[in-house]
């Protein structure tokens, strides 16, 4: 089966045609779907794709081992019944409980970058989604590193940062952990505020305004002033994809080279239904 593979911008995301995700994906189309994510900056998107939790499950594997909701019991009440690995994001309701997390990741973040070991990938499954309205936006955070003068790399070049899930304290994601206790307050990791991504080879500007919090070695105001200009950066329009959702895209986004935003303006329009699966890190960012 020969794929078809076409840039969505001109710096990240490419959309694959030809792929069929229900049959069980062999390794030389897994190599080939995982090289143009690569190529494509770490966002690729696979449209028509019609799949039971089972198929999203087994194809998420593929790209190393799945988070569970069962780890965390603040969001244990947005997987799907019966499958842990499906976290669901959604503002429908049923009985008057969620049908998944509505609100989910309403401002710029990167999934679980307050890990140890972030977060590889992230694969979303739309289901449900509104007649207009309901994108996610996408930035590019090589080209954040790459557009940075060379005194800029010189001065970001050996820092590290504090990113922290309290961070995102003024979000929804923040005040449901609120008050959750010393479990939350402890979630947050050192990274280095560039990495070199462990498949491309590449550097990428570690940063997203949701958990990033402090700038090692630097008073508060120099860190704020600091971080406030790399987030701005790093989510300048022309670093940015926004993707249109249609029901049955499949959007596999890496969170070590990529940022994401989603803009909760549909409700008045319609509703949004998504599956997402989450692929463990499994080394330190370097
Ligand atoms: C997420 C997230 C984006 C969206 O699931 O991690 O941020 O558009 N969702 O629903
Ligand atoms: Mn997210």
């Amino acid at each position: 089966m020969g794929l078809t593979i076409q840039t969505v911008s001109p710096h990240i995301g490419a959309e694959v045609i030809g792929a069929d995700l229900q049959q069980p994906v062999g390794d030389n189309l897994f190599r080939e779907l995982h090289q143009a994510w690569v190529d494509a900056d770490g966002l690729l998107i696979i449209r028509d794709q019609v799949l039971k939790p089972e198929q999203q499950i087994a194809f998420s594997r593929r790209f190393g081992e799945l988070a569970s909701a069962a780890e965390n019991p603040v969001i244990e009440k947005y997987s799907l019944p019966g499958h842990p690995e499906i976290f669901r994001v959604s503002n429908k309701k049923k009985d008057d409980e969620p049908l998944g997390r509505e609100d989910a990741g309403t401002y710029w973040h990167a999934d679980g970058t307050w890990q140890t070991f972030p977060s590889k990938a992230s694969i979303l499954y739309a289901i449900e989604i509104p007649r207009v309205g309901g994108n996610t936006m996408f930035a590019d955070l090589y080209q954040a590193w790459e557009t940075l003068s060379p005194t800029m790399k010189r001065l970001l070049e050996g820092l590290q940062a504090v990113h922290a899930m309290a961070n995102a304290g003024d979000t929804s994601y923040g005040r449901e952990f609120a008050g959750k206790g010393d479990a939350v307050a402890a979630k947050s990791a050192t990274h280095p505020l560039v990495i070199t991504h462990p498949d491309s080879g590449r550097k990428a500007l570690f940063v997203n305004r949701g958990y990033t919090a402090h700038i090692v070695g630097m008073t508060k105001a120099e860190s704020d002033a600091l971080l406030g200009f790399l987030f701005q950066h790093s989510t300048a329009p022309e670093l940015v994809y926004r993707h249109s959702w249609r029901a049955h895209d499949l959007v596999i986004w890496d969170n070590r080279c990529t940022a994401h935003y989603a803009i909760p303006d549909y409700k008045a329009v319609g509703d949004r239904y998504l599956h997402r699966t989450s692929v463990k890190g499994d080394r330190p960012m370097q």
